[in-house]
């Protein structure tokens, strides 16, 4: 394990992934009932955008610092959690901060000194449990929750060969423990050909009767994904969507263009339908 987040934390594609997050959890905490997040691969949970680490990359210059220069609405919920937090908050802060008093954050990292910094932030938290484990084995022990309803986050660091099935059987384990729960899964995109694999799989998978349902791939592309050795792009896979994403998503995704994006060939979103309801 030699992905350490500390260099990436507030680049262009964790503001896309928490901007999107942050969007779903409003959606979701508008019904009463207690939702439960699962964050399958939580981090440290803050960042601090001086230190070495970050330095070193200066990613988030050109990620969270360049767009918190914008005043779009569509960003205010995202900025304001970004500005209210402090360091830069990494996914179980920002859920934590927008759970309501009979939600619950399960967060896991299986590094170790990263758990143990994770732990320490939410020390005497009772709404967030962090476990040092295995994110992906997590899903299948802790879905279904008492609550029935989750928000599974699944963001993990793609540093071996096979991250893409992993995160495939990943979201076919969560649909299939809870059906109805909402599954958000980030990927890298740095060129095509992973992709077309990994939707045909969830494709493949929800042509089987038990099989996946009602799934979204959200594409952010900064330029044309044709170097496969760049971060061109991220996108997140959006299971069970609420509703009004038809209405909430393009201008969300629009004004993280306009802040994020450098207006290179190839600069383009979308939001292509894999599975229907
Ligand atoms: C992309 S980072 C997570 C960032 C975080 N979700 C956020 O948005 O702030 C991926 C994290 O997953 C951890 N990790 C790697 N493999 C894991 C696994 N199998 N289970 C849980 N965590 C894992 C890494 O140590 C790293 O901290």
């Amino acid at each position: 394990m030699n992905y350490r987040h500390a260099y990436h934390a507030g680049n262009f594609a964790d503001c896309v992934k928490h901007a999107i997050l942050v969007w779903l959890l409003g959606e979701l905490t508008e019904k009463a009932k207690p939702l439960l997040v699962l964050d399958t691969h939580a981090g440290i949970g803050h960042y601090d955008l001086n230190a070495v680490e970050a330095q070193k990359t200066g990613e988030a210059a050109r990620g969270i610092l360049k767009l918190q220069m914008r005043a779009d609405e569509a960003l205010a919920p995202y900025l304001k959690i970004v500005e209210k937090l402090g360091l830069y908050p990494g996914s179980p802060a920002i859920s934590a901060a927008m759970l309501r008093a009979n939600d619950r954050l399960i967060a896991c990292e299986l590094h170790p000194d990263d758990a143990a910094l994770l732990r320490r932030y939410f020390a005497g938290d009772k709404q967030v449990a962090v476990h040092c484990r295995d994110g992906y084995e997590a899903i299948g022990a802790f879905l279904p929750p008492p609550e029935k309803r989750a928000l599974t986050l699944i963001d993990p660091p793609f540093e071996v060969e096979d991250e893409f099935e992993k995160l495939t059987d990943a979201i076919k384990t969560a649909y299939r423990r809870l059906p109805g729960g909402c599954i958000l899964a980030w990927y890298p995109i740095k060129h095509r050909a992973p992709l077309r694999s990994f939707y045909q799989a969830l494709q493949d998978d929800a042509q089987r009767p038990q099989g996946l349902r009602d799934i979204l791939a959200i594409e952010f592309l900064l330029r044309e994904p044709l170097d496969p050795a760049r971060l061109n792009g991220c996108g997140v896979i959006l299971v069970n969507p609420p509703w009004k994403f038809t209405t909430h998503l393009p201008p969300l995704l629009s004004a993280l263009m306009n802040g994020l994006g450098d207006n290179e060939p190839g600069q383009n979103f979308s939001i292509i339908r894999l599975a229907d309801e």
